[in-house]
C-alpha cells in the first residue's frame, strides 16, 4: 500500500484549498530612497526598477502604491552633506525627516517606516561614530546619537522606527528615549539578525553608503553563526521589539525557521538588493521566468516564518497578484 500524494494535485481548485501558505498584498514593505531637489527619479544601474527620488516624486509614488494596495514604505533618506556624526539625520530639516512629514501630509493613510542608521549620513559611510585606531563603530556614543535620531523621526510623525546598525543595546536605547519623548506608543522593528553580507551590495549604490573604509563585520553578524543569529532576536525581543528580522533572508532561511519558532514577536525578512538584482538580471537575460522565480521565492519567505516581507519586488508582486 502506498499513497497517492497526486490525488490533491490533479484539480487547479483542490490545489487551492490544500494550499498551506498565501503570500497577500498586505504582507509587504516597501522600500523607498529620498533626496533634496524636485523632480528627481534617477534609476540605480545595478538594480532596475528602483530609483532615487526627491520628496515629490516619492509623494507621487505613494498614490501609486496605495493603488496596487501598498500602504507600507520604508524611507532611506540620501543627505545632501555628510560628516563625521551624521549630522543630518539629526535635523528636523534633515532629508528622512522632511521626507516622512511632506508624505504624511498628502498621505495621512500610508504606514511610513524609517530605516535608523548613520551609514547614508556618515562621510565615512559606517553606522555610526568611528573610533579611527580600532577601525570600528562606538557603540555607547553611536546609542546615544540613535536615540536623538528617533525622536527626530518621532517628532516628523514617522509611523514606526527600524534601527538596523546593529548596536548592542539599541532597542533598549531607543524605547527609553521614545518613552521619555512621549512616543510609548510607536512600535520599533528592529534589523535583529542582520548579517555581514555581500548581498547588500547594489543597495550601497543606490543609497550611497559603502563604507570609505574596512568592512562592517565588527558590527554585523558572521554569515556562518546560528546560534549567536538566534540569540540577537531573542534579546531584541527581551528589550522591547515589537517585531524582529532577519537580513538578507535568500541564503539564510534555516535562521528565519528558527527565529520564528523560538520567539513570539511578528517576524520581518528583508529581500536586500543583491537578491533583487539577481533575479532582475537573471530575468533579463532570458534565463528564468522571471514571474514565476520571484512569485516562487516569496512563497518561500512565507514558508519559512516570514508574516512580513520588505521587497524591492513588492509593486510587482502586487501586480500579478490582481491577476
Ligand atoms: C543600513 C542598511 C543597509 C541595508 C538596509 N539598511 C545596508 C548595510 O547595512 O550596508 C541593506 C538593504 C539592501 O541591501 O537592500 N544600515
Ligand atoms: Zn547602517
Amino acid at each position: 500500500m502506498f499513497q497517492r500524494f497526486r490525488r490533491t494535485r490533479l484539480n487547479k481548485h483542490l490545489r487551492a484549498l490544500v494550499r498551506e501558505t498565501q503570500v497577500s498584498v498586505d504582507d509587504f514593505i516597501y522600500p523607498l530612497f529620498v533626496r533634496s531637489g524636485e523632480g528627481i527619479k534617477t534609476e540605480v544601474a545595478s538594480m532596475p526598477g528602483v530609483y532615487q527620488m526627491s520628496i515629490d516624486v516619492a509623494v507621487k509614488e505613494c498614490a501609486e502604491l496605495k493603488e496596487l494596495g501598498i500602504y507600507s514604505i520604508i524611507l532611506f533618506g540620501i543627505p545632501d552633506t555628510k560628516d563625521s556624526v551624521g549630522s543630518d539625520a539629526l535635523c528636523e530639516h534633515g532629508i528622512i525627516a522632511s521626507a516622512v512629514k511632506e508624505i504624511k501630509k498628502v498621505h495621512p493613510d500610508m504606514f511610513v517606516v524609517t530605516d535608523l542608521c548613520f551609514c547614508e549620513y556618515t562621510d565615512h559611510g559606517h553606522c555610526g561614530i568611528i573610533d579611527e585606531e580600532r577601525e570600528t563603530v562606538v557603540n555607547d556614543a553611536t546609542l546615544e546619537l540613535s536615540g536623538k535620531q528617533a525622536v527626530v523621526h518621532a517628532k516628523a510623525g514617522v509611523d514606526m522606527i527600524a534601527p538596523s546598525g546593529m548596536m548592542d543595546g539599541i532597542i533598549e536605547t531607543l524605547r527609553d528615549a521614545l518613552d521619555e519623548a512621549g512616543y510609548e506608543d510607536l512600535p520599533i522593528m528592529s534589523y535583529s539578525t542582520k548579517f555581514a553580507s555581500g548581498y547588500y551590495g547594489p543597495f550601497r549604490d543606490v543609497a550611497e553608503s559603502t563604507p570609505s573604509f574596512g568592512d562592517r563585520s565588527s558590527y554585523q553578524m558572521d554569515p556562518a553563526n546560528r546560534r549567536e543569529a538566534i540569540a540577537e532576536s531573542i534579546e531584541d525581543e527581551a528589550q522591547g521589539a515589537d517585531i524582529l528580522m532577519v537580513k538578507p533572508v535568500l541564503a539564510y532561511l534555516d535562521i528565519v525557521r528558527e527565529i520564528k519558532d523560538n520567539t513570539t514577536k511578528p517576524l520581518a525578512v528583508y529581500n536586500v538588493s543583491g537578491e533583487y538584482a539577481m533575479l532582475k538580471h537573471a530575468g533579463a537575460a532570458g534565463l528564468i521566468d522571471y514571474d514565476r522565480v520571484m512569485m516562487e521565492t516569496m512563497v518561500a519567505f512565507k514558508r519559512a516564518g516570514a508574516d512580513i516581507i520588505i521587497s524591492y519586488h513588492a509593486k510587482e508582486v502586487a501586480k500579478l497578484l490582481k491577476k
